[in-house]
């Protein structure tokens, strides 16, 4: 695991725990060993701490997290990392950390215990354990303000967010940065230069400044003032920086210890750790029948073992800035193996098309976009180099990398240039006349081996496979809009698809960082099949008597980024009524969408882009405002169906709204279009901005009790009709409790 090797005087301690160099107790054993032994040796003049040349360690191993149940266990696992970092800063000779890749958590805060840190050019550097729900537990709050300030590190501890290599160096965090490529030889020469061992814990120049430290941390108490009570890691983050600043660093690290334990025994947390293993869990095909079926129920267990489209940028509470990537957490997924595909044609460069053009670009995808319009194809390059433009602009992208992903795309109208694509993506217009047509075009374009994807919301991949010559090489991809933004990508697989062609499409979404969820082929998919249930309930409530910012303000409350009914202005309350008439066909039971969405469609109130929905807005301005119309027409419907307003309490509200979703997530589970209850969780925390603290719907719902959740349904099914029956797997759930 720690592999020693000794040249010129130097001790290079290489870490080799594959594939990710994950830290775990026996790897830190063996790192404290190796620290002495290379302590004991007088040749010795210096050691370099390394990992791969392109990658240093990706962090704690998560799973030394899910399996702490007590507090004192938590309080353990963090003293014993606090130990061995200590232990390698009291090396009596100058340790110095090479590093590269993405430098994460434990990682970092391991650099952070070396005497010096070298990092090659590309290296990243963040401490995302706030977004699992934890504080930092190995020294992270206590050497990160000593070595940048403490601004610049509550700023790196409070967001997760990674900065760079030349960032790094400016702020103090690295040393060096090799240029040449050769991190060691770089580590050598400021081993060189060293004067001796250089304690992060008794560096002061940066934090010494009480009254400054004291307006950073008052700012940080303000910022702090609206996060969600459920979630604690960030106000002890703070609290470990000011004891660590205020008091001593041994005080720090006590809180530190103190603050990983209360974390560890929230919910939020849990619920957190859960939804890390499944996100990693839902690419992987749990078992296949026969002809590629999915498997069907009973009811699957979480994965932790445990007993137990409406397209929006805001809607997701996940969606990270570095290439809509997954939440990046500890490098599980910089360990996943890359499937071959590396080069992709994209047909139809709408506002999908380009999304999903930006999103493989930025994954080292070649792409060759296609559309019949030389006017579109124009937009959607110009719409793609603008959207890098201003990634760079606020340092988020290296120009040079901006650079090398334009260079993946080229843009033609001639479907000869897609000859040689593994893979093709459709996403032209919702229509199945035109899909099946550019289905046939991609089949006699391209190769019998290529991977034909659609990236339909609503046409089933049965209707649109009639017709195909290679119908078994027909898979969906669902991206999510904005495609480059949202993390989630339904992976559609009907009975025919072949087996090779789905694990093909997982593995390729995975490879361009964004998490796959394996969905049956059945109407809506997953995502939406939950959501347009929910959307739909808004409005009946609208229609009761419940004012539509009470409905935002109580699933805001709950935990959602936006409310339904801001949010379906967003979308379109077009695209909501055009979405429902597919799945009501498809499930009746859905029951009918409320007049008041039919008729403000009727009159052009379809939200923010005709300037007037559930909300009014002014021109240029997305702030909504209260609508005299929509008042009108909810008046209207309510006299039409000789119905009295009634006032509908906040409890009422999220009971309704969050139980539409629960008994359609039941449903899903009971057709088999999910694989796992973890995958739906996933799907619904990435795809609609779930709170991810409650753990998703199904583990929100085994939360409440089933039998709660049972009788709950089948008193709202008296008062409101069949919708909220409870479907036959929750009824038959029995036993659950
Ligand atoms: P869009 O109308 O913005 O773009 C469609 C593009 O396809 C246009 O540029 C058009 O010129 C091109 N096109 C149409 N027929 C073509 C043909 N025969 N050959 C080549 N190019 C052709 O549509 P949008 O919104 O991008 O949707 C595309 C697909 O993505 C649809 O299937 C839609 O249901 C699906 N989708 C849409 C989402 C959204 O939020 N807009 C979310 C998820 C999926």
């Amino acid at each position: 695991m720690i592999e020693s090797t000794v040249s010129d005087g130097v001790c290079v301690l290489r870490a080799s725990a594959p594939p990710a160099n994950t830290i775990t107790f026996p790897l830190l054993d063996e790192l404290r060993a190796a620290i002495r032994r290379a302590n004991a040796q007088d040749e010795i003049r210096g050691i370099i701490l390394t990992g791969r040349p392109d990658h240093f360690s990706a962090g704690a191993d998560v799973g030394l997290f899910r399996d702490i149940v007590r507090p004192e266990e938590a309080v353990r696992t963090s003293r014993i990392f606090q130990e061995a970092m200590q232990a390698v800063e009291d090396s009596a000779k100058p340790v110095v950390a090479a590093v590269a890749g993405r430098v994460m958590g434990s990682a970092l805060e391991l650099a952070m215990a070396c005497h010096y840190r070298v990092c090659a050019p590309a290296t990243r550097f963040n401490m995302p354990e706030v977004t699992l729900g934890i504080n930092p537990g190995a020294g992270g709050t206590q050497r990160l303000p000593r070595l940048v300030g403490a601004d610049e590190a509550l700023k790196m501890l409070l967001a997760g967010e990674a900065v760079g290599a030349e960032h790094g160096r400016a702020s103090g965090l690295v040393d060096a940065i090799s240029q040449g490529g050769d991190l060691l030889e770089t580590a050598r020469a400021v081993l060189r230069s060293a004067p001796g061992p250089r304690k992060t814990s008794a560096c002061t120049d940066k934090v010494c400044d009480a009254a400054a430290n004291e307006a950073v941390f008052n700012r940080a108490r303000q910022r702090l003032a609206g996060v969600r009570p459920e979630i604690i890691a960030p106000r002890i983050i703070l609290e470990a920086v000011e004891a660590g600043l205020k008091e001593s660093f041994q005080a720090g690290l006590r809180k530190e210890q103190e603050g990983f334990a209360q974390c560890m025994g929230t919910p939020a947390t849990r619920n957190k750790i859960y939804l890390f293993f499944a996100t990693r869990e839902a690419s992987k095909i749990l078992s296949s029948s026969g002809a590629g079926g999915m498997p069907t129920p009973p009811l699957r267990g979480h994965a932790s073992g445990d007993a137990e489209n409406m397209p929006s940028e805001r809607r997701a509470g996940h969606a990270t800035p570095d290439n809509g990537a997954a939440p990046e957490s500890f490098g599980t997924l910089a360990s996943a193996a890359a499937p071959d595909i590396k080069a992709a044609a994209v047909i139809g460069m709408g506002s999908m098309g380009t999304g999903i053009a930006q999103a493989l670009i930025a994954g080292g995808i070649r792409v060759a976009a296609l559309d019949q319009e030389a006017a579109a194809l124009q937009k959607g390059a110009d719409r793609i180099r603008s959207s890098l433009r201003g990634r760079v602009e606020r340092g988020g992208l290296a120009p040079d990398a901006a650079d090398a992903m334009l260079g993946l795309l080229t843009t033609t109208t001639d479907w000869r240039d897609i000859a040689g694509a593994p893979l093709v993506i459709e996403a032209v217009f919702e229509d199945t006349a035109v899909k099946r047509g550019v289905l046939a075009k991609i089949e006699a374009a391209c190769g019998d081996a290529a991977i034909i994807a659609s990236n339909t919301s609503t046409i089933s991949l049965d209707v649109l496979a009639e017709g195909m010559r290679r119908p078994e090489r027909l898979v969906g991809m669902h991206f999510f809009n904005p495609a480059h933004h949202m993390p989630l990508v339904e992976v559609i697989r009907r009975d025919a698809t072949a087996d090779s062609v789905v694990a093909a499409a997982l593995g390729f979404v995975k490879s361009i960082r964004k998490t796959p969820v394996l969905v049956r082929n059945r109407e809506g998919f997953l995502v939406n099949r939950l959501f347009i249930p929910y959307l739909k309930e808004a409005f009946w409530l609208l229609e009761e008597g419940a004012d539509a910012p009470a409905i935002d303000g109580a699933m805001v409350e709950f935990g959602f980024p936006m409310g339904p009914l801001a949010l379906i202005d967003m979308a379109g309350l077009d695209v909501l009524v055009l979405t429902d008439r597919v799945l009501s066909r498809a499930f009746p039971a859905h029951g009918p969408l409320s007049q008041v969405a039919e008729r403000l469609v009727e009159r052009g109130c379809l939200g923010q882009k005709s300037g007037a929905g559930v909300y009014r807005y002014e021109k240029g301005d997305r702030t909504p405002h209260p609508s005299a119309e929509t008042a009108r027409v909810i008046a209207e419907v309510r006299h039409a169906a000789g119905r009295a307003p009634r006032p509908v309490g906040k409890d009422e509200i999220t009971r309704r709204l969050v139980l539409r979703m629960v008994n359609e997530a039941f449903y899903v589970m009971e057709e088999g279009v999910a694989q796992r209850e973890s995958d739906l969780d996933v799907a619904m925390v990435l795809g609609t901005g779930f709170p991810d603290f409650r753990g998703g719907v199904l583990r929100y719902a085994r939360d409440l009790g089933l039998g709660n959740v049972r009788a709950d349904l089948d008193r709202l099914a008296e008062e409101h009709g069949a919708r909220f029956s409870p479907c036959r797997l929750l009824r038959e759930t029995e036993g659950v409790r």
